[in-house]
């Protein structure tokens, strides 16, 4: 019989933590950008419909595996079913989550050195916006600066992931998304201040249905999924360190949480934009220019910069312990090795990775991959394929080839009530696996 495995310590722990893992990047940055391209206050109606309708059901999905088998992504499928034929979900999983951090781990050491420069050039003072495009693009195409950062990123998470599931992980969590919250809640309030503010809350909130089209539909439920961490066995992984509590409840926090803050992020950043005359529809580097525009206009700006820049960090560094705790999890469990030693392995790995993805950002080293740069290419694969197709497989698991006696026990046991169960399986079966090919084939321009 295998050891008793490591649980979370307590409820909360377990939101914190999971909360931890959706909030990152992507709802801080990409969220806001995203509603405002689409129709603002319409795309936000979409965006909450998908994460209500397919998000919500994915992650009890993921939970449960996680919590029936006991086991990270690599081992779960073949402790559910006895065969190994379902194993390549979890090996899907495990290369995903790494190639995710590749290009993220990059991404969060840019918010270190943002986090630094708040301070060195007291927010970015007297800086024109070319002056910070230009500051931007230097740095991030630079070879050693950013790379740097990103070995400290992986430094916090190794520190972190070596004190342990509960002790790490969990503490970490309990610590950091209180904060987080207070942090952004602040900042929200703070921007409601700010002198013409109000073209912003109408540029983010005001719903332009002409904006929804069938892509602008696939691009939410795509997001849904990034935003809430689905379809690499995260929190599938996160599961696997529960034995109780109620799924649906547990579910439904996370999802609340995580879409909250992504609501939040917007009611920072549009009105700070509007309020200075900023362009907001530039995208990527609406964080590292646009912000850093107002910031260094504003009185006060310093606080303000120091803060969001904190934010992120915090965001990013929650996201990727799970993204690596997911990696290393799974190959402790598969090949019953020493955490110290797999922490130490992978890490040396996304060394190497992140190395590519950082230098591949210099224009000059020509570092591509099907005409994009690596880290565009580990973005595009991982977000745009091997996410939805593994959230595909998944249900495809589930709903036809798992038995559903034991699924059906496994959930109600752990708060589902038989009426949602009921639609539960409709979803996972028919509606979940239409709806993510039809995403697929969207992204991939195959309609
Ligand atoms: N959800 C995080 C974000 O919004 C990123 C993330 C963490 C993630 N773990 C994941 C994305 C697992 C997909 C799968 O930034």
């Amino acid at each position: 019989m295998s050891q008793q495995r490591t649980q979370f310590a307590s409820k909360f722990g377990v939101i914190a933590a999971a909360v931890g893992s959706a909030v990152g990047l992507g709802n801080i940055w990409k969220f806001p950008y995203i509603v405002g391209q689409n129709g603002g206050g319409a795309f936000l109606i979409v965006y909450v419909v998908c994460v209500l309708l397919m998000g919500f059901l994915a992650i009890m999905t993921e939970m449960s595996v996680g919590r029936m088998s006991q086991a990270s992504p690599l081992d779960a499928f073949r402790k559910l079913t006895g065969n190994n034929r379902w194993t390549f979900i979890g090996a899907m999983g495990f290369f995903s989550a790494f190639m995710i951090l590749g290009f993220y781990l990059v991404v969060a050491g840019w918010s270190l050195e943002y986090l630094v420069q708040s301070v060195t050039t007291f927010s970015f003072n007297g800086m024109s916006t070319e002056q910070l495009e230009e500051n931007f693009s230097v740095f991030s195409t630079a070879s050693v600066r950013p790379y740097i950062w990103t070995v400290v990123f992986i430094v916090l998470n190794v520190v972190v992931i070596s004190m342990g599931v509960q002790k790490g992980i969990e503490k970490c969590s309990e610590i950091l998304m209180p904060i987080l919250f207070l942090v952004i809640l602040y900042l929200a309030v703070s921007a409601f201040f700010l002198p013409n503010s109000y073209a912003g809350y109408e540029f983010y909130l005001s719903p332009d249905f002409s904006k929804i089209s069938p892509s602008v539909v696939l691009s939410a439920l795509g997001q849904s999924f990034f935003s809430l961490s689905l379809g690499i066995g995260a929190i599938l992984t996160y599961g696997s360190y529960i034995k109780e509590g109620n799924i649906v409840h547990t579910s439904w926090q996370i999802c609340l949480l995580d879409t909250l803050i992504a609501f939040l992020a917007g009611l920072v950043i549009f009105p700070s934009v509007f309020a200075y005359g900023i362009e907001p529809g530039q995208g990527p580097s609406l964080a590292f220019i646009a912000l850093p525009a107002v910031f260094s206009q504003m009185p006060g700006g310093i606080a303000f910069s120091i803060l969001f820049f904190l934010l992120i960090s915090i965001a990013a560094l929650t996201s990727t312990i799970s993204l690596f705790e997911t990696c290393v999890a799974s190959i402790v469990d598969h090949f019953n090795l020493k955490r110290g030693w797999t922490l130490a392995a992978i890490s040396l790995l996304l060394l190497l990775t992140c190395s590519l993805c950082c230098a591949s950002l210099n224009p000059a080293l020509h570092l591509t991959v099907f005409g994009m740069t690596v880290f565009d290419f580990f973005d595009y694969l991982t977000s745009d394929i091997l996410l939805p197709l593994g959230g595909l497989v998944m249900s495809i698991f589930l709903g036809w080839c798992f038995s559903k006696d034991k699924f059906h026990k496994a959930l109600t046991e752990f708060g589902m009530p038989e009426w949602l169960f009921r639609i539960y399986m409709v979803f996972v079966r028919f509606i979940v696996p239409v709806v993510i090919l039809l995403v697929m084939l969207q992204q991939l321009g195959l309609f």
